[in-house]
C-alpha cells in the first residue's frame, strides 16, 4: 500500500462519517489535498520562488480553489535555498503537516535532499524548477515527477547554437554545484558534438556574486565567447559586472535562459541583446500563454516568467492526477499513472514526460530586447533529457 493510501486511512473514515450528514454529490469537494510548497522566498532565488507559487496558485485559483473536486490546502516552507536544512524542512511538510504531496524545489541541491525524504516516505513530489540530472536520472522514481527541466535540457541546446554561431574555443563560468556543473556539462556535449572545445571551465561558490577576479581572468583568456550559468539576483549582478568590465562589446556572453528569465528589469539595460536558450520565452503565440499572461499579468501586477510558468504546470499535472483518484481516498498508484500519461497543456507549449517523469520539450532560443526575452526560434525540437542511470522500479 502508497503512504497516501495508508496515510488517508483516517481521513477515509471522517469522509465516510462526514458523507452521513452531506448531502449527496457534495461529499467530495468537502475532501482536501494537502500541498507542501517547499522553497525559497529568501536569499538570491527568492524571486523563483515567488514566481513559482503565484504559479501554482493561480492554476488552483482558475479551478475554483480545487484540484480534482478537492479542496487545496497549503502549507508553506522557506527552504532558503540552503542544503543542509532541506532534510528536515522536507520532512516536517511530510511527518508534521502530513502533506500529500510535495512540491518543490528551486535549488538542485535542496532538490536531491528533499527527494529523498520523499523517496523514503513514498510521498508524492513535483518538482517546479530544480534541474538536477539525477532526480529524472538515476535517482529516479515512480512518485517523483518534474514540471521543469533537467540542467542538462537549456544548456545542450546553447551548445548547439553557440558552434552554429561559429565559435570555437569557449570558457565557462558559473556556481559550483550541480545546477552549474550539470548545465556546463550539457553546453560541452552540444558544442564538442558540433566541433567546438570549451577551453576552460571556471567555478565559484554558491550563491557568491565576486565576479572581478573571474572576469579578469576571462579577459586574460582571449576566447571566442564565454558560456555561462546564474539565475535570479546573482544572474542581474554577473551580467551587470560583465557590461561594466567592457567585456560584453568583446567577447559575446551565452547563457542557459536563466541567466535572463525575471532578471532583466534589475539589469537595467546591461542585458540587452543576449541570446539564451530556455523552454520559455516571451512572445510565443499559442492561446494558452496568452490566456496565461494576461490573468497572471491581471492578478500579480506584474509579467510572467518561466518559473511562474513551470509552477502553473505543477498545479496542472497535480490535478491530472487527483482527477484519476476518484473517491475519498488518494490512490497515489492511480495518480502517478495518470500523470505518466497525461498531455500537458502548458504556456510554453503543450508537453508530455519521458519515462523518467521529465518533460520532453521545446528549446527556444531568446534574444533579450528591454524586459522580454523575445523567441527567436526553436533551438532543439522535443528535447528528451538522455535520463541516463534512469530505472524506474
Ligand atoms: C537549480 O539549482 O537547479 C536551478 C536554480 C535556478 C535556476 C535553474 C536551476
Amino acid at each position: 500500500m502508497g503512504k497516501a493510501q495508508g496515510r488517508n486511512t483516517f481521513r477515509t473514515i471522517v469522509a465516510l462519517t462526514a458523507a452521513a450528514v452531506i448531502p449527496l454529490g457534495t461529499a467530495h469537494a468537502a475532501e482536501k489535498v494537502k500541498v507542501g510548497l517547499m522553497l525559497p522566498y529568501t536569499g538570491t532565488y527568492a524571486a523563483l520562488g515567488n514566481a513559482i507559487t503565484n504559479g501554482f496558485k493561480q492554476y488552483v485559483a482558475e479551478q475554483g480553489g480545487t484540484l480534482g473536486g478537492r479542496e487545496v490546502q497549503y502549507f508553506v516552507v522557506d527552504d532558503e535555498s540552503d542544503p543542509s536544512k532541506a532534510t528536515e524542512n522536507a520532512s516536517k511538510l511530510v511527518k508534521r503537516d502530513d502533506v500529500d504531496v510535495l512540491v518543490g524545489t528551486v535549488h538542485s541541491g535542496v532538490a536531491l535532499a528533499m527527494a529523498k525524504v520523499a523517496r523514503d516516505t513514498k510521498t508524492l513530489m513535483i518538482i517546479p524548477n530544480a534541474g538536477a540530472d539525477e532526480l529524472t536520472g538515476p535517482l529516479c522514481a515512480p512518485n517523483v515527477f518534474r514540471s521543469s527541466f533537467t540542467n542538462w535540457q537549456p544548456a545542450y541546446g546553447m551548445g548547439k547554437v553557440a558552434a552554429e554561431r561559429g565559435h570555437k574555443n569557449i570558457v565557462t563560468l558559473t556556481w559550483k554545484y550541480a545546477a552549474g556543473e550539470q548545465a556546463v556539462n550539457g553546453f560541452k556535449e552540444a558544442f564538442e558534438k558540433a566541433g567546438g572545445k570549451v577551453a576552460k571551465e571556471l567555478y565559484l561558490p554558491f550563491p557568491n556574486v565576486e565576479f572581478q577576479p573571474y572576469l579578469t581572468e576571462i579577459a586574460n583568456l582571449k576566447h571566442d565567447a564565454v558560456f555561462v550559468f546564474f539565475a535570479g539576483g546573482g544572474a542581474a549582478k554577473f551580467v551587470k559586472d560583465y557590461d561594466a568590465a567592457g567585456l560584453k562589446k568583446s567577447i559575446p556572453l551565452y547563457g542557459s535562459g536563466f541567466l535572463t528569465d525575471g532578471t532583466l528589469e534589475a539589469m537595467g539595460g546591461a542585458g540587452e541583446g543576449l541570446l539564451t536558450t530556455l523552454h520559455y520565452a516571451d512572445g510565443l503565440t499559442n492561446a494558452k500563454d496568452k490566456a496565461f499572461r494576461s490573468a497572471y499579468e491581471a492578478q500579480y501586477k506584474m509579467p510572467p516568467d518561466v518559473y511562474a510558468v513551470q509552477g502553473y504546470d505543477a498545479a496542472q499535472m497535480l490535478r491530472a492526477g487527483l482527477d484519476a483518484a476518484k473517491g475519498p481516498e488518494l490512490d497515489q498508484a492511480a495518480m502517478i499513472k495518470a500523470m505518466e500519461a497525461a498531455k500537458i497543456d502548458s504556456p510554453r507549449g503543450a508537453f508530455t514526460l519521458s519515462k523518467a517523469h521529465n518533460p520532453v520539450q521545446d528549446i527556444y532560443l531568446r534574444e533579450a530586447a528591454g524586459n522580454q526575452n523575445k523567441f527567436v526560434s526553436v533551438a532543439e525540437r522535443a528535447l528528451e533529457d538522455p535520463a541516463r542511470g534512469c530505472r524506474m522500479k
